[in-house]
C-alpha cells in the first residue's frame, strides 16, 4: 500500500485521505503544488517521511504548472518550495525533500522539459528510497524485539506515515513477520487520535494483536512490568540526540525511563537535523485549539462553550531518556553527540 504515489497516466499525486480512516478508505488526486501544501497543512497526508515525499511530488507538480523559460521555471519552483516548506514546521523531512528536489532542478542542464523530467525522477527516487530505508530499519529494529514482548507505540508511524512499510510500526511489523509473538499497546494519541484511528487500523491489516490504551494509561502498564519496550517515530532529531515527536512522547519516555523499560525512536537519516544543537531549538507546531475542544461524547461537546485550549502538536524527548536510536545505517547508542555523526557518516 503506497500512501504517497504518482499517477503516471494523469500526471498527478495520489494520497490516502487519512482524515477519513478508519471509517473510509479513499484516495485523493492532486494536480497542483498548492493542493499538496493544503493537504499537508490539513493532515490529509501526515507523518514526517510521508509529508516529505508528498512535498517532493508537489515540486514535480509545480514544474508542470510552470510556464516560460528555464529561468522562469526555477523562479516558480523557488516560490513553490517556500509554500510547501511553510505547510508544517516541525518535521524536517519536509524541507529536506523539497531542497533535495530544488537542488536537482538547479543542477540539471537544458530547458524546461529537462527540468520537469529531472524533478519528477528525483521525487520518485525519494519515495522509492523511503520504502527501502524503512525495511532496513525494520530489520535492525526487529532484532531488539523478543518473542513474547509487549510493546507500547505512540502516534502512527506505519505505512500511512511513510511512503510504505513504516518506521517504528515497520519494526513491529517485521518482528511479527519473523514469527515473534508480540502484543502492542497502542497509545490513542490525543488530540488527533492517530493511534486509535490509524495505528489500530494498520495493526488489524497485519494481523498483529493489540489493545488501544488512553495516553495516560501508559505509565500504569509500564509500572506493572507489563511492557518490555517502547518504540516511537520522530519528526526531527537534534545533533545531541534530543527527539521531537508527537505530543505525549516525552511523558511516555519519562515513564519508560522510571521503570527501566528501553525506549527506542526509529528514525531515517533524513529526519536528523544536525544544524540544530539541541531539542530546545526545534520549532514546535502549535495547532488549532479546536482540535482539542471539538471532542464530543455521545454527540455532545466535552468542553464547556467558550472554553480555550492550547495545542502543541509535538514535544521534545531529551536524549538522556533514550536507550538507542534505530536508523537505516545502524543502531545509535549514547553518547549521541559523538555517535550520531559516526553512524550517519557525517563525521
Ligand atoms: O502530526 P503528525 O500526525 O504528522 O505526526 C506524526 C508523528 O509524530 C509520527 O510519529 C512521526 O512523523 C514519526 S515517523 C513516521
Amino acid at each position: 500500500m503506497r500512501s504517497v504515489a504518482w499517477d503516471p497516466q494523469q500526471q498527478r499525486l495520489l494520497l490516502i485521505d487519512q482524515r477519513l480512516l478508519p471509517a473510509e478508505f479513499r484516495r485523493v488526486a492532486l494536480s497542483t503544488y498548492q493542493e499538496v501544501a493544503d493537504a499537508i497543512r490539513h493532515m490529509v497526508v501526515r507523518g514526517a517521511p510521508a509529508i516529505g515525499a508528498a512535498a517532493a511530488f508537489g515540486m514535480a507538480l509545480a514544474a508542470q504548472q510552470a510556464t516560460g523559460s528555464r529561468a522562469a521555471m526555477l523562479d516558480f519552483l523557488h516560490q513553490a518550495a517556500q509554500t510547501l516548506k511553510a505547510a508544517r514546521p516541525t518535521a524536517v523531512n519536509l524541507a529536506w525533500a523539497v531542497d533535495r528536489v530544488l537542488q536537482v532542478a538547479q543542477a540539471t542542464p537544458g530547458g524546461p522539459d529537462d527540468l520537469r523530467a529531472a524533478v519528477l525522477a528525483e521525487a520518485q527516487r525519494i519515495a522509492d528510497e523511503d520504502v527501502a530505508i524503512n525495511k532496513r530499519m525494520a530489520e535492525i529494529g526487529a532484532a531488539l524485539i523478543n518473542d513474547g514482548d509487549t510493546i507500547i507505540h505512540h502516534c502512527n508511524t506505519g505505512a500511512l506515515a511513510t511512503v510504505d512499510w513504516g518506521t517504528a510500526l515497520g519494526v513491529i511489523r517485521m518482528a511479527h513477520e519473523q514469527g515473534k509473538r508480540i502484543h502492542v499497546l497502542v497509545d490513542e494519541t490525543r488530540p488527533r487520535l492517530q493511534g486509535a484511528r490509524l495505528t489500530a487500523w494498520e495493526l488489524a491489516q497485519y494481523g498483529i494483536p493489540y489493545d488501544i490504551i488512553t495516553d495516560n494509561a501508559a505509565g500504569f502498564f509500564l509500572s506493572r512490568g507489563e511492557v518490555q519496550k517502547v518504540f516511537v517515530g520522530a519528526d526531527r532529531v537534534a545533533a545531541n540526540g534530543d527527539v521531537a515527536n508527537k505530543i505525549g512522547t516525552y511523558m511516555l519516555a519519562l515513564a519508560a525511563h522510571d521503570n527501566g523499560v528501553p525506549f527506542y525512536p526509529v528514525v531515517p537519516s533524513s529526519t536528523f537535523d544536525l544544524s540544530i544543537a539541541h531539542g530546545g531549538l526545534i520549532p514546535i507546531e502549535m495547532r488549532d485549539p479546536d482540535e482539542v475542544l471539538a471532542l464530543q461524547l455521545k454527540g455532545r461537546p466535552v468542553a464547556p462553550a467558550g472554553a480555550s485550549a492550547r495545542n502543541p502538536a509535538f514535544d521534545v524527548t531529551p536524549h538522556r531518556l533514550i536507550t538507542a536510536i534505530v536508523t537505516e545505517r545502524g543502531l545509535i547508542e549514547p553518547p549521541f553527540d559523538r555517535n550520531i555523526p559516526r553512524v550517519l557518516g557525517t563525521a
